[in-house]
């Protein structure tokens, strides 16, 4: 029997409901992908949210079905087996460790590269999990998702009146692009009664560092995303829909005109949640900067940095610090 050194119960962060907190956010800007007019509409969620829905979108269902069998097939694997896809450093399987700063939360998940060369070699030893199957799964799915990704930022790209359209598509494109992939399974709660006014922490309160995230979670609800007023609202789950957010390199690449979104989920105490995200980030090269057309005369906001600096500074802070406030200029008094 393997060891673990599990934190106890008892240390996991847990939030107290507001009223508030617990309150369905019915009015998140749902864009439609298959109406040409949407692009301005992406614009403005971008600039007032940093937060959308697509629907209409062209990922087949089938692609999500079956990688999320496949999710579901290895995180009901005993612990024993699915440790042996660990750990994740960065990429393979983790439980309730998120990242390497001491960050908890109520999750277990795999992490992995997008990249055509990554190896699934972790998954190699264990019973009942094909790593080809999950290979292809993961695949078919990233390639649907990133087509729709580089759609949605052209979209973007023409609604900001910026040319070329695919300055931001063409990052995730490159054959280069450092983007990850993610899936997240947050077993039920029951310790945490329904009714106690308490929910464990899944994901604690972060931003995404990369250019765009998008989110497809099972029908359980968790999401959260905290508003401009400063209150935390619960996203309703769709499983047929996705779910866009801005993440901190796009904020700077707009020059702070969009604001990448924090966001945390919460365990459900009855039903598990799995998510799945594709993470679009550029290659490790590229500078990340403000467009000049986005400019309008003002000064950058920002010190210059690749994604690379940015990445190894990220990888050193705890999930909720703000971590592009190292990249921030001082305004000159
Ligand atoms: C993430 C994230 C949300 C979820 O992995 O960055 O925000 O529903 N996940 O798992
Ligand atoms: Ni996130």
């Amino acid at each position: 029997m393997m060891v673990l050194t599990k934190p106890a119960i008892e240390h996991f962060p847990i939030v107290k409901n507001s009223c508030k907190a617990t309150s369905f956010f019915n009015d998140v800007p749902v864009i439609d992908l298959s109406k040409p007019d949407s692009r301005n509409l992406i614009v403005k969620a971008c600039e007032e949210f940093g937060f959308f829905k697509v629907i209409n979108h062209d990922v087949p269902m089938e692609f999500i079905s079956k990688l999320e069998s496949e999710a579901i097939k290895f995180f009901s694997s005993p612990l024993s087996e699915k440790l042996k896809a660990g750990p994740a450093d960065p990429f393979g399987y983790a439980n309730k460790q998120v990242g390497q700063n001491g960050d908890i939360g109520w999750v277990e998940y795999i992490l992995l590269s997008t990249n055509s060369e990554f190896s699934y070699h972790k998954f190699a030893s264990i019973s009942g999990v094909n790593p080809e199957t999950i290979r292809s799964a993961v695949n078919d799915y990233v390639s649907a998702v990133k087509k729709m990704s580089c759609e949605i930022l052209e979209m973007l790209a023409e609604g900001l009146k910026i040319h070329p359209k695919n300055v931001f598509s063409k990052l995730l494109m490159d054959e280069k692009s450092d983007s990850v992939f993610r899936l997240n399974q947050y077993p039920p709660c029951p310790e945490i009664e329904e009714f106690s006014g308490k929910n464990m922490i899944g994901f604690g309160e972060h931003t995404d560092p990369q250019i765009i995230s998008v989110l497809r979670s099972n029908n359980t609800s968790g999401l959260q995303i905290l508003l401009k007023n400063d209150h935390w609202i619960s996203v309703p789950p769709d499983p047929t829909s996705f779910f866009i957010n801005v993440g901190d390199s796009l904020q700077v690449m707009t020059n702070g005109r969009f604001k990448s979104l924090k966001h945390r989920v919460l365990t459900n105490s009855v039903k598990s949640r799995l998510s799945m995200i594709y993470f679009g980030g550029p290659p490790l090269t590229e500078k990340i900067a403000p467009l000049p057309s986005l400019m309008e005369g003002k000064d950058s906001l920002y010190k210059e940095f690749t994604w690379c600096e940015y990445k190894k500074s990220a990888y050193k802070t705890r999930l909720a610090d703000n971590r592009l406030i190292h990249f921030e200029k001082i305004a000159a008094s």
